[in-house]
């Protein structure tokens, strides 16, 4: 395929089927976004993000863009930011990843840390702070943006539909709320006895890029309604799938992947025999290797040796 610039090869990612780790009786379905160009689901928010701003006269030329972001929505801006000329500033919490942190430098992103002990939560608080104080700036805020879930319901939706018609069941993990909102709205149109499952940190427990909405917010992007149900994973569970997943399918998928994988594997067990789950793996590993989530030894023992510095 040609692409006359790299904001149009976005999107159109593999699903691909996990014939070693579906439970008898469904087949799970990974969507590898992962592929997308900066290496996450992200791209195809940051390019609607910006695109329709645009396009609605919100950002002009050259304008100053400012976002808050744990890491991939932030990469997927500072490129799309480069290819059509706006500087950006990404506030991200200050104990993010060092890969995050030097690929969003490499598109040329200031950077603002928020501390750490306040999560993406806090990197919220200090970008509201600056754009209040730079009225020039614009602020696309992916966590209320209608383009959020527009992107996903325009793009990632249709192209599960191409894929696999008869998809029965869509999981997947709850950060902003775009992807479960935007691909479970176009799923559901498509067939509405399609279920939509949003995979959820359990309380007080951090998976990267996932929230738990009874920590007090609940992003606008969410729309509840959507959704069958949330179910709990814990971080332990999440870098346990996540690893049997590279074990076992010779996948190699960040760990948000692995606590959407979890869930669809406990909704496969509800769902009538034949169930086609689609579960969304938001990114590849890369970012996190130097994390130590993908060290030889024990799952346990790694979750425990990695907490803070992983689920931050
Ligand atoms: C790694 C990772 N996984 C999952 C998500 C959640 O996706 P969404 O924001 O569409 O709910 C995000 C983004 O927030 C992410 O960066």
């Amino acid at each position: 395929m040609r692409f006359g610039d790299i904001s149009q090869a976005i999107g159109n990612t593999p699903l691909v089927a996990l014939p070693h780790l579906s439970p008898a009786g469904a087949t799970i379905h990974l969507k590898l976004e992962g592929h997308n160009p900066t290496g996450s689901v992200k791209d195809r928010v940051a390019k609607y993000l910006i695109e329709q701003a645009e396009r609605y006269g919100q950002l002009r030329p050259g304008q100053r863009v400012l976002e808050p972001t744990s890491g991939n929505t932030g990469i997927g801006l500072a490129a799309i930011c480069r290819v059509k000329g706006h500087p950006l500033t990404c506030v991200l919490p200050e104990n993010t990843s060092e890969e995050r942190k030097q690929l969003l430098q490499l598109f040329g992103a200031e950077l603002v840390f928020s501390p750490a002990t306040e999560g993406s939560n806090g990197s919220v608080r200090v970008a509201r702070e600056l754009a209040a104080a730079d009225p020039d700036a614009f602020m696309p805020f992916q966590y209320a943006n209608p383009a959020n879930a527009l992107a996903h319901y325009e793009t990632t939706g249709p192209e599960i539909i191409a894929d696999l018609p008869d998809v029965t069941a869509f999981v997947a993990g709850l950060g902003t709320g775009g992807s479960v909102t935007g691909v479970g709205k176009r799923l559901k149109r498509w067939n509405p006895a399609v279920k939509v499952y949003a995979a959820e940190p359990e309380y007080g427990d951090l998976v990267y890029g996932l929230r738990n909405l009874d920590e007090g917010y609940v992003p606008e992007v969410l729309d509840l309604a959507v959704l069958d149900g949330r179910i709990k994973v814990n971080s332990r569970r999440a870098l346990e799938w996540t690893r049997r997943l590279a074990d076992e399918e010779g996948i190699f998928a960040g760990v948000s992947t692995g606590a959407s994988l979890a869930v669809a594997v406990r909704v496969a067990k509800r769902l009538p025999d034949g169930a086609q789950i689609v579960a969304m793996s938001p990114d590849g590993g890369w970012k996190y290797l130097s994390t130590g989530a993908y060290a030889p030894g024990d799952v346990a023992t790694i979750a425990e040796r990695i907490s803070g510095v992983l689920w931050a």
